[in-house]
């Protein structure tokens, strides 16, 4: 009886540090908000300060000439606005891409929910860029154990369910299934990346898992161990069927993780165990990350879009009528109260929802910096402006889910099952 009770208070430990006490600014994986002025009112996330607390490089245009250089290739939109638009050692793998040298991709997604938002499709539109840019393997982690041990309710069984709609998804991005290995925790925990995880978790303490994740006596311990599962992804050595037994060759290989910078906190930890870290000998290989920044919720830029807040979010399975109604209805605007306020003083486009949204999705530069002019002007109204927004996303989504429609069950074993990957890019052959 007494044991029931005490596992029955552990399932009820709360998520650490809930946002809306917090006056401060809080990015991590499981609370984004911007600072809470003295007026209660969320700020937006202030960026170029999580660059410094968290000691990531922004990716200057130095960086982007070099990138275009070696690859021979225009940034992607989202470099060239500053969407993805932080780093750790990004020109490392730079470096190992002109001298023809191994290293792979890898990112992933919490099943919290049946459907992807537009926000998680960011992270993943890059990282499809970057597959086709390098020709590399590409690993995409499905943490269904994360989704079970951060909620109260969620049961095993959803989100074992949400895993394979979530690969569907995933899919539908367009991710070559040659070079990609799709994962569910729950099925792939064992062999060599169980000893990784191990190994892992054998060097973070509590006193440092609290420090980075903010855990609390009352977390429960499986909270508290996850990490080691997120950052054990990032070493080559997990995956033998990919690039092959021998560990004393695979330890070197690094990831290049591209992930929004909620995620950053992982690897942080994972990279300072890495450091620490030998085989045989021959040390592991850090990750090197690459970071966009949130889409923000409908609410407004304080915060990011989340699956489990229903109407801050517009998932790809919305029909067109709802992705309109959610834009007229919650989209936060940067324009005045009343037109002739507008007309004379023009809208802020920094706050404004609808234009950050285009920022994302619409790539014509031309087109965009046209809207931003006229909307700071005040020519544009913000009715205007959520019609064109709209219009976009629409677009957006429906090209999603004519791809979203063809995958199938078949599809999904395909892309989950544990088989050598096919690449011609670095090194020109694969490793095993
Ligand atoms: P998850 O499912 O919360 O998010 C999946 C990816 O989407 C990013 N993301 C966003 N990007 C832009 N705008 C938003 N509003 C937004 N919301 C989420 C996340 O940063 C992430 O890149 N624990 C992870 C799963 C995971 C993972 C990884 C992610 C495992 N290994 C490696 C990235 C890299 C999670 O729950 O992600
Ligand atoms: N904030 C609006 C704008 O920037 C001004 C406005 C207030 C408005 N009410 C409206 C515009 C009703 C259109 C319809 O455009």
């Amino acid at each position: 009886m007494a044991t029931n009770v005490n596992a029955a208070a552990l399932d009820e430990s709360p998520v650490p540090e809930p946002a809306q006490k917090q006056h401060k600014q809080t990015v991590d994986p499981y609370n984004v908000s911007g600072e809470v002025g003295e007026d209660g009112v969320v700020k937006a996330i202030d960026y170029n300060k999580l660059v410094d607390e968290f000691g990531t490089k922004k990716i200057d245009d130095a960086l982007l000439a070099r990138f275009e250089r070696v690859t021979g290739k225009r940034p992607h939109h989202f470099l060239r606005r500053g969407i993805v638009f932080s780093h750790r050692d990004f020109e490392f793998i730079l470096d190992r891409y002109e001298r023809g040298e191994p290293f792979f991709l890898y990112t992933g997604r919490g099943p919290s929910s049946d459907s992807v938002h537009v926000g998680h499709t960011i992270p993943f539109e890059f990282t499809k860029w970057l597959q086709d840019t390098f020709d590399v393997p590409l690993i995409i982690m499905l943490t269904d154990d994360e989704k079970y041990l951060f909620s109260e309710k969620r049961t095993i069984e959803e989100v074992q369910g949400y895993c394979s709609s979530n690969a569907k998804d995933i899919i539908a991005i367009g991710f070559d299934p040659a070079k990609t290995f799709i994962f569910s925790d729950f099925d792939y925990v064992g062999g060599a990346f169980y000893r990784n995880i191990v190994r892992l978790s054998k060097h973070i303490t509590l006193n440092q898992a609290r420090a980075i994740f903010g855990f609390n006596e009352s977390s429960n311990i499986g909270r508290i161990h996850f990490g080691s599962i997120q950052g054990a992804t990032s070493w080559a050595s997990s995956f033998p069927h990919i690039f092959g037994e021998d560990e004393t060759k695979t330890v070197g290989i690094p990831a290049l993780i591209p992930c929004a910078i909620d995620q950053d906190p992982y690897f942080r930890m994972t990279r300072d165990v890495s450091a620490r870290l030998k085989y045989q000998g021959k040390p592991y290989a850090k990750p090197s990350l690459i970071h966009a920044l949130f889409l923000p919720a409908l609410q407004g830029p304080g915060t990011k879009m989340s699956a489990s807040i229903d109407e801050s979010a517009i998932f790809m399975k919305d029909t067109p009528n709802q992705i309109k109604n959610k834009i007229n209805k919650y989209a936060f605007s940067g324009g005045k109260v009343s037109v002739e306020e507008h007309r004379e003083l023009g809208g802020d486009t920094s706050v404004d929802v609808s234009f950050q949204y285009l920022r994302f999705f619409l790539d014509d530069d031309d087109e965009l910096e046209k809207i931003r002019v006229s909307y700071e002007k005040g020519e544009l109204l913000t009715g205007e402006l959520k019609a064109i927004c709209i219009k976009e996303l629409q677009k957006y989504v429906a090209g999603f889910q004519e791809r979203r429609a063809k995958v199938d069950d078949a599809a999904v074993a395909v892309f989950m099952e544990r088989r050598p990957l096919k690449w011609g890019g670095n090194p020109r052959a694969p490793i095993v």
